[in-house]
This record gives C-alpha cells, sequence and structure tokens, in this order.
C-alpha cells in the first residue's frame, strides 16, 4: 500500500481515487481536514477496504511513526499542504506550520523508517514530493518556460513555502540518500476542486448571479494542466522516475486569466442559459492581488521524454468536463458552500475505527 498525505483535498481526492481504480492497490490516507479537506470528495469509497482514511496531522510525529511501522507503505505520496496564495497573504503562518515544518516531519519519519528497512522494501521505497511551479517565481511574457534548472524565485508566502518544502526534500536525499521524486506542477483544474480558487470559483458564482472577480487587468497567464494529467503524471514518475530527480508537470496550456473567466461563461451559456443575458455580463475588474505573478509556464519536456508521459486533456476538452462536472454536482457544491460537507466525517466516521 501507499500512504497519501492531504488526500481529502483537490487533487489529493483526485489522486486517491485515481490510484485505487487504476493499481487496485490501498490507500492510507492522512488528512488533518482543514477547510480544504472534503471526504465528501470520497464518498464514492465508503466501505471500500482499499481507502483507509485517518484524521491527522503531518506535524504530529509519533502518528506517521506508528502508520510507517504498522502498514509499512512502500511510498508516500505528500499532498499535504495550505495551497491558497490569498489565504498564504491574509495569514502565513499557517503555510510555514504545515508546508515546511509538515514536510520536515515526514521526512525526518519516512528516514528513520527506510534506514533499517531490508531489501527489496528498502530500495523499492519512495518518497514523493507533490510540488509546485510557483518556487520557480514570475516569467517575463517572452521567456521561455520553465525548466528543471530555473532558478528558484518563489514571491508569495505559499510559494516561499513550497520552495523551503522543495529544498528540504532535496537535502534529505543528497545528506541521507532518501530516496526521493519530487513533481513541480502547473495550476490544475477539474472535479472536486474548492470553490475559492478561479476556476472553480467563476462557474460556481455565475450559475448563482453574483460578480464574477477578475483580479487588477485580469491579464495574468496560468499553465492549466486537468487534474487527472496530474495524477498519471505521478503514477509515471513515482513508477519510473529516477531517485532524486525533480521533473516539471503542465499541459502546454498558458492563458490569460481573462480568457479562461470568458470561456467558463461561453461555456455556461450554451449548456445552462441564463434568461437575464450572458453570463459574460457579471465580470467584474477587481484590486489586484498583493505581488501577483504575472505568468507561470511548464515546460513539461524531461517528463515526456524520459517517461513518455502526455496530458490526455486539452484545455477545451478538460474544461468541458469541468463545466459539466459542476452543472452535474451542484450538490456538492452547495454542502460546501453551506459548510455541511464538515459533518461528513461526523456522519460517516463515528462508528469506525481509526487505523
Ligand atoms: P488543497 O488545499 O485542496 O488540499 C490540501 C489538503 O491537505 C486538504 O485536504 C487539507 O485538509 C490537507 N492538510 C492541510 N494541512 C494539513 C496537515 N497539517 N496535516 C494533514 N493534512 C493537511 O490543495 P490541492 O490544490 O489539492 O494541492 C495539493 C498539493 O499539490 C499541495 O502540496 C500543492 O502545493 C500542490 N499543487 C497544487 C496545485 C493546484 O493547482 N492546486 C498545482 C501544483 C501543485
Ligand atoms: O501554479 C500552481 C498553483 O496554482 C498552485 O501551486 C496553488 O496551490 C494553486 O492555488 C494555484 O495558485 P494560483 O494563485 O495560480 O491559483 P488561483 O486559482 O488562486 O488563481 C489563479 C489566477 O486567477 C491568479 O492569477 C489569480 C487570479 N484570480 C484568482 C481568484 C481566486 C482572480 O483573478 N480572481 C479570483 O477571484
Amino acid at each position: 500500500m501507499i500512504l497519501v498525505t492531504g488526500g481529502a483535498g483537490f487533487i489529493g481526492a483526485n489522486f486517491v481515487l485515481d490510484w485505487i481504480a487504476s493499481t487496485g492497490e490501498p490507500v492510507i490516507n492522512l488528512d488533518v481536514l482543514t477547510y480544504a479537506g472534503n471526504l465528501e470528495s470520497l464518498a464514492s469509497l465508503a466501505g471500500d477496504s482499499r481507502h483507509l482514511f485517518v484524521k491527522g496531522d503531518i506535524c504530529d510525529r509519533a502518528l506517521i511513526d506508528r502508520l510507517l511501522a504498522e502498514h509499512r507503505p512502500h511510498a508516500i505520496v505528500h499532498f499535504a499542504a495550505e495551497s491558497h496564495v490569498d489565504r498564504s497573504i491574509h495569514g502565513p503562518a499557517a503555510f510555514v506550520k504545515t508546508n515546511v515544518e509538515g514536510t520536515f516531519t515526514l521526512l525526518e519519519a519516512a528516514r528513520q523508517h527506510w534506514v533499517p528497512l531490508p531489501e527489496p522494501e528498502r530500495s523499492a521505497f519512495r518518497f514523493h514530493h507533490v510540488s509546485t511551479d510557483e518556487v520557480y517565481g514570475s516569467l517575463p511574457p517572452t521567456a521561455a518556460p520553465f525548466t528543471e534548472e530555473h532558478l528558484y524565485e518563489p514571491n508569495s508566502p505559499y510559494s516561499a513555502s513550497k520552495a523551503a518544502s522543495d529544498h528540504l526534500v532535496r537535502a534529505w536525499h543528497h545528506t541521507y540518500g532518501l530516496p526521493v521524486l519530487t513533481t513541480n506542477c502547473s495550476n490544475n483544474y477539474g472535479p472536486f476542486h474548492f470553490p475559492e480558487k478561479l476556476i472553480p470559483l467563476m462557474i460556481v458564482n455565475a450559475l448563482a448571479g453574483k460578480p464574477l472577480p477578475v483580479y487588477g487587468d485580469g491579464m495574468q497567464v496560468r499553465d492549466w494542466l486537468y487534474v487527472k494529467d496530474h495524477c498519471s503524471a505521478i503514477r509515471e514518475v513515482l513508477a519510473r522516475g529516477k531517485v532524486g530527480e525533480t521533473y516539471n508537470v503542465g499541459g502546454w496550456n498558458e492563458k490569460p486569466n481573462i480568457e479562461i473567466v470568458r470561456t467558463i461563461c461561453a461555456l455556461l451559456d450554451e449548456m445552462r442559459p441564463d434568461p437575464a443575458g450572458s453570463y459574460s455580463r457579471l465580470i467584474a475588474y477587481v484590486k489586484d492581488r498583493p505581488g501577483h505573478d504575472r505568468r507561470y509556464a511548464i515546460d513539461a519536456r524531461k517528463l515526456e521524454r524520459e517517461l513518455q508521459w502526455k496530458p490526455a486533456e486539452t484545455f477545451e476538452t478538460g474544461i468541458r468536463k469541468t463545466v459539466r462536472w459542476y452543472l452535474d454536482n451542484a450538490e456538492w457544491v452547495a454542502r460546501v458552500q453551506s459548510g455541511a460537507y464538515r459533518d461528513w466525517v461526523a456522519t460517516n466516521y463515528s462508528d469506525r475505527a481509526v487505523a
């Protein structure tokens, strides 16, 4: 089995579903369930013994030691993080705590677990760190996309905390030989995305007839990847990636934010027309994000060349599926908005033993 951290979050939940469906292998899912953790995203696994959920903090060393000793996972896939740039501007402490101290705690636990492992378990063990393109900073308009050799120039408390975690992972390999892998991915979108991030927020606000807040001039560029393609990239890197290496993951889909918002409006106009007129009437330019990075773009050729990975979705197919998913899953959205999703733990897990 594998140990996944943060498996109740957006990408983690997609990964847990994808992993069990494609490998059949069990997952221990360690997640403290912050506001971003939503076990309802994993409701389709209720009663499936291959999903073992443990509510706990990655800063809790004793708990991690116990999970590693009891379950002897052959890999740790580390998603758990504070992930929202805007929140990191308002309250950076939680980002340093979870992203830096939490990653440190996991690395130390993994190291002490891995060192005495007998062969072949020892050689097979992997620590896969899931990171972001934001560690590279902001690209000038005509500069080439980020390669794995690009300088680290993080600009927000979030990206600085992720950069720090990447450095710790690198050092634990270099100094202690821990078999690590790191992936730095661009912006994800798709099912189960918490509606405080750009794409789900725009869909949900449009359907509610609320303003669509576009920061600054809306010309900041992000490079979008459908979340299931990120999951397949992690599976490939975990299976065949070279220990100690980092791999950039992206879909070659650079788009200015305003284009994303207009595309969502056009898809909603087609799929759920509003008698009041096009959803684009709701677009509202608002005050910019402080320190807002202007452009991210990923060069994913290393992953393609070395591991033959390619995304399955184009932006056009992925965004259509995503808008469809939000239209078909109004209940999931409503329970996030009302806060009812937080009751799921009490409802579903009160009579289950924690591992
Ligand atoms: P998310 O905010 O949706 O989910 C994070 C999950 O981690 C939540 O379930 C939360 O409860 C859990 N968590 C937070 N603190 C924890 C702690 N101390 N102990 C245990 N669990 C904790 O995040 P996401 O968008 O799914 O991102 C997952 C990972 O991927 C992060 O490491 C992020 O930096 C990285 N990433 C995200 C994107 C993106 O576009 N969302 C792109 C590249 C990389
Ligand atoms: O690049 C990868 C990163 O992508 C991940 O590491 C982060 O965890 C993830 O949150 C995401 O960060 P961004 O800051 O790029 O995502 P967000 O959805 O918050 O914003 C995307 C862009 O849209 C960004 O330029 C800010 C802008 N934006 C965002 C919101 C929420 C708006 O214009 N209006 C909004 O209301």
